[in-house]
């Protein structure tokens, strides 16, 4: 059984704007799963109409089998961390972990406990008796994650929690996410716009584009097999490189020359116009010309440290990113000769943006 089942839900607000449409989504017992999608893609709304906290217009939302619809959030087994915490500001730390459970009449004893178990995955307990100004950011997510976790909720729901930390804070809070989710095993439905969260955290996620599913996979299949142009370009940073060719028997035409795909590689078999779609990774240099290797201008070069991101513009063509060893000898104003692998280079009709 899923723990989570969404049916052809919409949602219309009352303004006529269509911020859901169409949303069909089986989430397992005990999976992560991600929404992922640009700001305004219908995210928030999706897991508020899930919380009980947004009016459905069409379509069920069930959980654990059952269709909760016209259920109060209080009654939906759910915990929601939001990405402002909002914590009772006049509360500790151990009363705002607390609260949620006294309303519900927990014995003291068993709220005790859970607080104590809590504290301790999220290394809060020397923090129990502070009141929230007198934590950092990332401790008051903690607290909120705490909050939730001492639920012991059917289903978690987050709402770009780590939105408000700092870079180096949203890091830590990500992996200690993941640990939680490996011990408690529990099912989370978790939205983000960061497509490094989704792709580290996701079992499986879900790409979202105006209020639409537009690919549900794990995240090596999201990343090899992008099924349109739009996951290709939300997925990977720096992202995929799209080049404009016209395919023809045995090769792809672009305006700086012929790329020349293997035997074998699936080309339309009439010639048509394609985008054509390959990782900075799958783009090596070369110092010479050689057959289907495309003459190209060094514009930039990114030194990261460990890599390095050549940014290129074959003549005629967009510009393109190669990632590249981190000491290359590469300059500005540098001539090179890209050559592509074409394992998961793909390609894409020019208009509806689907893979061919
Ligand atoms: N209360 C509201 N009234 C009218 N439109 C809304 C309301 N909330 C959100 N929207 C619109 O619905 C769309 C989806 O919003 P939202 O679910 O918040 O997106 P996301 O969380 O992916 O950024 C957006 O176009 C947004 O402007
Ligand atoms: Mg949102």
């Amino acid at each position: 059984m899923s723990a989570v089942t969404l049916q052809h839900l919409r949602k219309v607000y009352p303004n006529g704007a269509v911020a859901v449409e169409d949303f069909d989504l089986a989430v397992r017992d005990g999976e992560f799963l991600v929404l992922v999608g640009p700001s305004g893609c219908g995210k928030s709304t999706t897991l508020r109409m899930v919380a009980g906290l947004e009016t459905i217009t069409a379509g069920t939302v069930a959980i654990d089998g059952r269709i909760v619809n016209d259920l109060p959030p209080k009654d939906r087994d759910i915990a929601m961390v939001f990405q402002n915490y909002a914590l009772y500001p006049h509360m500790t730390v151990r009363e705002n972990m607390a609260f949620g459970l006294r309303l519900r009449h927990t014995p003291k004893a068993e709220i005790a406990t859970r607080i104590a178990a809590a504290a301790e995955t999220l290394g809060l307990t020397a923090l129990l008796d502070r009141l929230p100004k007198q934590l950092s950011g990332g401790q008051r997510q903690r607290v909120a994650l705490g909050r939730a976790i001492v639920r012991q909720p059917k289903v978690f729901l987050f709402d770009e929690p780590l939105s408000n930390l700092d870079a180096k804070m949203r890091v830590e809070m990500r992996q200690e996410i993941h640990r939680i989710h490996l011990r408690l095993g529990a099912t989370i439905l978790y939205v983000t716009h960061d497509q490094t969260e989704a792709m580290t955290l996701g079992d499986r996620i879900v790409v979202m584009e105006a209020g639409r599913i537009r690919q549900i996979d794990d995240p090596i299949t999201l990343y090899n097999h992008p099924r349109n142009r739009f996951s290709a370009g939300f997925i990977g940073t720096p992202p995929m490189n799209i080049l404009p060719a016209r395919a023809e028997v045995g090769r792809l035409r672009t305006p700086a020359g012929d790329l020349l795909p293997p035997p074998g590689w699936p080309l339309p078999d009439a010639p048509r116009d394609v985008l054509f779609g390959i990782r900075p990774e799958a783009l090596t240099l070369q110092d010479a010309p050689a057959p289907g290797a495309l003459p190209a201008t060094v514009d930039l070069v990114e030194r990261m440290g460990a890599e390095a991101y050549a940014h290129l513009t074959p003549a005629g063509c967009p510009p393109v990113i190669a990632r590249i060893p981190a000491e290359a000898p590469l300059r500005h104003g540098d001539r090179r000769f890209l050559l592509p692998d074409y394992t998961h280079a793909c390609l894409f009709d020019p208009l509806s943006g689907d893979r061919l």
